[in-house]
Formats: C-alpha cells, sequence, structure tokens
C-alpha cells in the first residue's frame, strides 16, 4: 500500500539487512513512526503490546524474530527456547504457531553454520506468501463487491469490523483487499468502519489506512451496525479473522458476532476473509479457541490526541468499577454467508474447507 506516495509493506529487513522495521501502530493515526527491531526480546514485546497486531502480520513478526534469534544462536535448543518465547506473546492468533512451526521444520534439516541465512531467506518467503495470497482474496472478495453494486452501476456500502487491512498483514489486508481492488477497479465503494472498543483498532487503523488509499469511509460507534442495516445501509460485512476451526467457526475480534447476528437477521451477506494460514484444521470448533483476555485499562480508558497535538490516556469509568478485556469472539459457522479464500469463496462447512485446504485436513 501507499503511504505519502511510497509503498510500504508493514515489516521489512531494515537498512543493514538483518535488523526488523515495523511501523508502530500503538502510535497511530497520530505519530507514524518506523520503529527497528533487534533482539528477540524486542520482537517479542512488539507482538505483546501490539506495536504490530493483526493475525498474519503477528505471524510475519515471530518468523522475523526467530530469525534475531538464531543470528544470535543458531543451535536448535536456542531455536525452541526463542519459539517457545514467540508463541507465549498473544494465545489466538493461529498464525503465530503457523509460522513459527513452518520456520522451524524448515531449519531442522539445515546446518547451523547456515540457519540464519535460510531463516532470513524463509521469513521473506512466508511475507511474499502473505502478499499473494491477500491478492488472491482481494479479487475473489472484489467480485463480490461489484455484484453487490450490480456490476459497479451502484454505490456499495460495506461494513467491516477492527482493523483486517494491510496494517494487520503484510500488505493489502484480508477483509479490506477486496475493499481496495474494488476501489482500483473503479467501483463505488464506502466503507461503515466499527470503531472496535477497547482498542479502536477500527477509528484508529482502519480509518487511516482507508483515508490514505483514497477509499471513502464513515467510522461508526460500535453499536450503529445493527441500525444501519435495518434500513438498508449495509449491502455486505466483510470481517477478518484470527482463527477458523475446522468446521468454520470464526474467531475474530470482540463484537464480531453481534454483528453476524444482526446481519443474519436483516439478510445481509456476512463475509470471512480467510487466509489459509488462519485456519487450524487441527481444531475441532470454536469453543476450544483460546480467547485473549487483555489488560482491563484498555476499557477503563480510551486514548486520544488533545488540541494541543499531546497524545493522552483519560479515564471513562469510574475509579471502583470493575472492567473484563475479552478481546475476541467466535461466530458460529451459520451465520457467515462464505469465507473469502485465496481459492475462491468456500462455504463456512468442514467438508468445504477440507475440500478446498485437503493439505491442511490430511494431517488430522
Ligand atoms: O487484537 P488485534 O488487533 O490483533 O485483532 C485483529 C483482528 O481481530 C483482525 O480482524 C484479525 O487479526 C484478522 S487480520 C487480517
Amino acid at each position: 500500500m501507499k503511504v505519502d506516495g511510497n509503498h510500504l509493506r508493514t515489516i521489512a529487513p531494515g537498512a543493514d539487512g538483518w535488523s526488523v522495521d515495523i511501523i508502530d501502530q500503538t502510535k497511530l493515526p497520530h505519530v507514524f513512526e518506523i520503529k527497528n527491531l533487534r533482539t528477540l526480546d524486542q520482537a517479542c514485546r512488539a507482538i505483546r503490546d501490539m506495536l504490530v497486531r493483526g493475525a498474519p502480520l503477528i505471524g510475519a513478526t515471530a518468523a522475523y524474530g526467530l530469525c534475531l534469534a538464531v543470528r544470535e544462536d543458531p543451535g536448535f535448543e536456542a531455536i525452541d527456547a526463542a519459539c517457545e518465547k514467540l508463541s507465549a506473546t498473544r494465545p489466538t492468533a493461529v498464525n503465530l504457531n503457523w509460522a513459527l512451526a513452518n520456520m522451524r521444520a524448515v531449519l531442522r534439516d539445515v546446518e547451523p553454520h547456515r540457519r540464519a541465512e535460510v531463516a532470513y531467506r524463509h521469513a521473506a518467503g512466508l511475507c511474499d506468501e502473505d502478499v499473494a495470497v491477500n491478492r488472491a482474496i482481494g479479487e475473489a472478495g472484489a467480485a463480490l463487491i461489484a455484484e453487490a453494486g450490480r456490476g459497479g452501476r451502484e454505490m456499495v456500502n460495506v461494513l467491516t469490523h477492527c482493523n483486517a487491512g494491510w496494517l494487520a498483514t503484510v500488505d493489502w489486508g484480508t477483509a479490506l483487499s477486496p475493499v481496495y481492488a474494488a476501489h482500483d477497479a473503479g467501483i463505488d465503494v464506502h466503507v461503515w468502519v466499527d470503531e472496535t472498543r477497547p482498542r479502536n483498532q477500527g477509528a484508529a487503523l482502519t480509518a487511516w489506512e482507508l483515508s490514505r488509499h483514497g477509499v471513502p469511509h464513515t467510522v461508526i460507534a460500535d453499536n450503529t451496525g445493527g441500525h444501519l442495516m435495518q434500513r438498508g445501509q449495509v449491502d455486505l460485512c466483510i470481517v477478518g479473522t484470527d482463527r477458523t476451526a475446522a468446521n468454520g467457526e470464526v474467531c475474530n475480534k470482540i463484537g464480531t458476532y453481534l454483528k453476524a447476528l444482526a446481519a443474519r437477521d436483516n439478510r445481509v451477506p456476512f463475509y470471512v476473509a480467510l487466509p489459509s494460514s488462519t485456519l487450524d484444521a487441527a481444531l475441532a470448533d470454536g469453543d476450544q479457541v483460546p480467547i485473549e483476555e487483555r489488560d482491563a485499562g484498555e476499557v477503563t480508558h480510551v486514548t486520544g490526541v488533545d488540541p494541543g497535538g499531546e497524545v493522552r490516556s483519560v479515564r471513562v469509568t469510574p475509579a471502583q468499577s470493575a472492567a473484563a478485556n475479552y478481546a475476541f469472539d467466535v461466530t458460529p459457522a451459520r451465520l457467515v454467508t462464505g469465507l473469502i479464500t485465496e481459492r475462491g469463496v468456500v462455504e463456512a462447512k468442514r467438508e468445504s474447507l477440507r475440500a478446498a485446504f485437503p493439505e491442511k485436513y490430511a494431517a488430522q
């Protein structure tokens, strides 16, 4: 995607060829800052503290975090310890463990003195694969958007939740990739952006990247989607996923389930953009997905910029009130119209997923 005219990926090797550049997403939309990661611990912190976030980007950062570790110590004991450390940073997005397992399997058969070189090459390959997969999701999803707008004759309103865009992946995004592809093809598309409390990934990140790309959009409070659907102002919903179970149940940012319920009640198609790296065929159903619980401070406080340009955090709840912060929820497969994958649109059913991704189910 382009930021101020320059094509940028969200993660890339630094100028020295071995450190890793990321965008510090905790500072957006107020400050655009590239941060340079040089150690395994810095990579772990970047994932845990959500400088990088979004399932595919978490996976890509874990892969590069492992490169930083292998550079320090290419022994397999150290590699396993690094995998364990990276794996413990965030529990829900399966891409994290997918990327680590992938890297580990490749490094196993390599002589220790060549492991760092191979690790960097493989991490770069995983990133390129993410970009290609997202482009394919974009093409498949853009066809749905075009269809909703009668082949480009009418404006299409898409509702999305959280940020499953460029910032959540290496490039293009998953749920937003169809939006970019449709917009670039000249289709008149407008996006309703759920703010996505408590961390406001919609208001801060989705709105920022859509504005950079010039896609018309409107930020709405999280509770607004149902009302808009009742009034016929949403043509389709497209969201991302952090882990989709073998039976097609979708775990995504908290609040996704409520949007899916409202969509069903109003006969609005509800699509989930699913790169195969996010399909966890080893998990029978969504009940088994580990749901991250984050610091209650994300609920009790909001962060924003004051009129003087200073970024501040302010409390919005009484100091005496307890707060809970469940970061994800599970949407039953029956509420999902289709899964937009790199192999086309697939029904949210075990048999359909198995037919589309037999290699994922072969080991189960
Ligand atoms: O907590 P986050 O910001 O990492 O959650 C991100 C989401 O829920 C996205 O929808 C999901 O990772 C899909 S990203 C393409």
